[in-house]
């Protein structure tokens, strides 16, 4: 089974206002509605599903009725208390949905990177048939410091080594459930990037090219940012 987690349980303190940000809208059409058909038209892809806080459960159900109207491959689930455990509650909807086998997969996608290709989708599907976990990423065009005091900087790692990270996330449900399991409290808080992560456990983890465009809406600007790259 391949499964697209698309997580949207956040409630994205950092953009403000009433309206979680991925259902700002634009052209008239939620930011989230966009995420979800860049996978639901991956024919590759068996479920799509969403994890939305449960407050916003019923705004997200309506959302899908007026945009997916009896699409049986998407399915809304409540998120979790982070990002991890969102991306558990959307796993035991998909093995709920499908017997699981070892060979399950998931691609994890942020709902508020709307522009996601295609292409993305698609590299990301085959190269976790040969690895564990792969992520799009983008060359750095800052340069970045690392500080311990916020203050002062303490390294300057070659730029040209650099790589910002970004979604599709992709990997094998039945490693990370293990991997997952294993941790012990402090572990799994400190635990916010999967990458990050399964490379403390020692797994390789892959790259395929992501785009400048694939922005994560995190503050006002990115909306402003969001709007411009939706009309060009
Ligand atoms: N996310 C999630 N479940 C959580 C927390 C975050 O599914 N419990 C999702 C967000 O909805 C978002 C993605 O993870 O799509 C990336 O997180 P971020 O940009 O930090 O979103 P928020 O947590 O909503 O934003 P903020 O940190 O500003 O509150």
């Amino acid at each position: 089974m391949i499964a697209a987690g698309i997580v949207a349980g956040g409630s994205g303190s950092r953009m403000g206002g009433e309206l979680p940000k991925q259902f700002l809208e634009l052209n008239g059409k939620p930011v989230v509605v966009y995420t979800a058909e860049k996978f639901l038209s991956c024919s590759a892809i068996d479920i799509v599903i969403i994890g939305i806080n449960p407050v916003w459960k019923d705004h997200m159900e309506r959302l899908a009725e007026e945009y997916f109207p009896e699409n049986d491959r998407l399915l809304i689930v409540s998120g979790g208390s982070d990002r991890n455990e969102t991306i558990l509650n959307i796993i035991s909807a998909a093995e709920e949905k499908f017997a699981p086998r070892d060979e399950d997969i998931i691609l994890t996608h942020d709902a508020v990177r709307p522009f996601v290709t295609e292409k993305m989708i698609a590299d990301s599907i085959n190269v976790v048939k040969n690895c564990e976990i792969c992520t799009a990423a983008i060359p750095a065009t800052d340069t970045i410091i690392s500080t311990e005091n916020g203050e002062t900087a303490n390294g300057f790692p070659d730029r040209g080594k650099m790589r910002l990270v970004q979604t599709p996330q992709t990997f094998k449900i039945n490693t990370f459930k293990k991997v997952y399991a294993a941790l012990d409290e402090p572990e799994r808080a400190a635990a916010t990037d999967v990458c990050r992560l399964y490379h403390s456990k020692g797994y390789q983890v892959r790259i395929i090219d992501g785009d400048v465009s694939n922005i994560k809406l995190t503050y006002p600007q990115d909306y402003e940012l969001a709007k411009l790259i939706v009309n060009r």
